[in-house]
């Protein structure tokens, strides 16, 4: 029998406060139906410099490993997926490995491509799985990110922060990932970036959203092109993206997500055999579909509009939105996933539903995680805002969480709750 490997676990970790959407768009003079209806946002995690990328990746990590009864002498890979990262050369995973006193054994890394990164990880940790390499062994990939664009920009209602800790293993109770079928679409574009140095993105954000719909086409296009010929899906009464029972997406914004999928079905109805005999016009219409976005999209979106784009993890945050309110309903069945990460890459690839997945999102206990959170007025957000970003304000962290608590001799000092 193939080996099956994906997904088993996964935790989550966000900062400790957040911004009503609405809030900020009086602050800023706009209609707040522009953020909420317009973007499909609710509320936006506000990090503070005592959370970067290193004490939330850890703080994720720490908790799946507790509330999964992980044991790190079987863990052989430790990743970090990041485009936040907090030096040139010293990686997040090692001090993650440092926080959390992780064994001497394991392989320890991080992965950059804008918001793709944690995907890079999480197919490292897959294909050196499957190939037997890690001779049953785990891996841990965790994404980490803070989404920064600054005060007053328009970006600035797609801002966020947090990590997901994903455990990676021949027993995906949560996905089992269908290796082998994935697409990938690659280009060298200007859409989105961030020079050494800054701590804010650079973005061309209309430009951003036809890089990352024309990645998406040539992503799922090789995906499908993979399913049809492994007969996971087919042309049919049915378009093969239809055959999906959910399909997550990168998610900057929740609206992209729409616009993601519109996108995806404009290529099955654009490809499916007779399909040219229809107008453009008939085509894209059709591929707007409200049922087909309700069915299979709206359901992810619900921890994504409440902490905003989270780069590296917001697509697994989608997941395990989805499978949070659908573990049990899902099991069994095929879920699509589109990473899209500027620059640009995308990358398409379909998984399974494990029996497991409701039991272990109760571990992960993600409406516990967000309830902690506290909501700040827009002052304090424009203070928080104004830190500098190696002052870090002398707060306790919770019990099994970790902040930044102090650099000296340019070391970082983090302190565990
Ligand atoms: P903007 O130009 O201020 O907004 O910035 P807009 O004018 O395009 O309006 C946004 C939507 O609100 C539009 O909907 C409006 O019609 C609607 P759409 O037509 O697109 O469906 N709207 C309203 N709706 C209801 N009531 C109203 C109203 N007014 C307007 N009164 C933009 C929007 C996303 C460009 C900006 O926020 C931005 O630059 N964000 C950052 C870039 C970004 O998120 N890009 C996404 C694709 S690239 C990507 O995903 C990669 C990334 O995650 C980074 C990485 O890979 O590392 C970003």
């Amino acid at each position: 029998m193939k080996k099956q490997v994906g997904i088993e676990a996964l935790a989550i970790a966000v900062p400790r406060r957040y911004v009503d959407i609405e809030d900020l768009a009086r602050a800023r003079g706009v209609d707040p139906a522009k953020f909420t209806a317009g973007l499909g946002a609710k509320e936006m995690a506000v990090a503070d410099p005592g959370e970067d990328s290193v004490s939330l990746a850890a703080t994720a990590a720490h908790r799946l490993i507790q509330r999964n009864g992980v044991d790190p002498s079987r863990v052989g890979m430790l990743v970090v997926g990041t485009e936040t990262g907090v030096d040139h050369s010293k990686a997040v995973a090692s001090h993650v490995q440092g926080l959390l006193k992780l064994p001497r054994t394991m392989r320890t890394f991080d992965t950059q491509h804008a918001c793709y990164g944690g995907t890079a990880g999480l197919m490292a940790a897959t294909e050196w799985i499957a190939s037997g390499a890690a001779a049953g062994r785990s891996a841990i990939v965790v994404c980490s990110d803070i989404a920064r664009y600054g005060l007053n920009t328009a970006g600035e209602p797609t801002q966020g922060g947090g990590a997901v800790a994903l455990l990676v293993s021949e027993q995906p109770d949560l996905l089992a990932l269908d290796i082998g079928l994935n697409g990938v679409c690659s280009m060298d574009v200007y859409d989105f970036w961030r020079p050494l140095g800054r701590r804010e993105a650079v973005v061309d954000g209309h430009y951003s959203i036809s890089c990352y719909l024309d990645a998406l086409s040539g992503a799922y296009r090789g995906w499908r092109e993979r399913a049809l010929a492994h007969e996971v899906v087919r042309w049919g009464d049915s378009l093969p993206g239809e055959q999906l029972a959910r399909i997550l997406y990168h998610v900057p914004f929740c609206k992209m997500a729409r616009k993601a999928h519109t996108q995806l079905r404009l290529c099955d109805l654009e490809d499916a055999p007779g399909g040219q005999d229809s107008t453009p016009a008939a085509r894209e219409e059709a591929a707007k579909s409200q049922a087909s976005y309700e069915a299979q999209v709206a359901s992810s979106l619900g921890l994504n509009a409440r902490i905003g784009n989270v780069y590296t993890a917001s697509m697994y945050l989608a997941l395990a939105g989805l499978l949070h309110g659908e573990g049990a309903a899902l099991a069994g069945k095929r879920v699509g996933l589109l990473s899209y990460g500027s620059g640009c890459v995308a990358e398409f690839y379909s998984g399974v539903v494990g029996e497991g997945a409701a039991r272990r999102m109760a571990q992960a206990d993600v409406e516990e995680v967000l309830a902690k959170r506290e909501r700040v007025s827009m002052e304090e957000y424009e203070r928080i805002m104004r830190l500098a970003s190696d002052a870090p304000e002398p707060l306790t962290p919770a019990p099994g969480e970790f902040r930044l608590a102090e650099i000296r001799d340019h070391r970082r000092i983090y302190a565990a709750g």
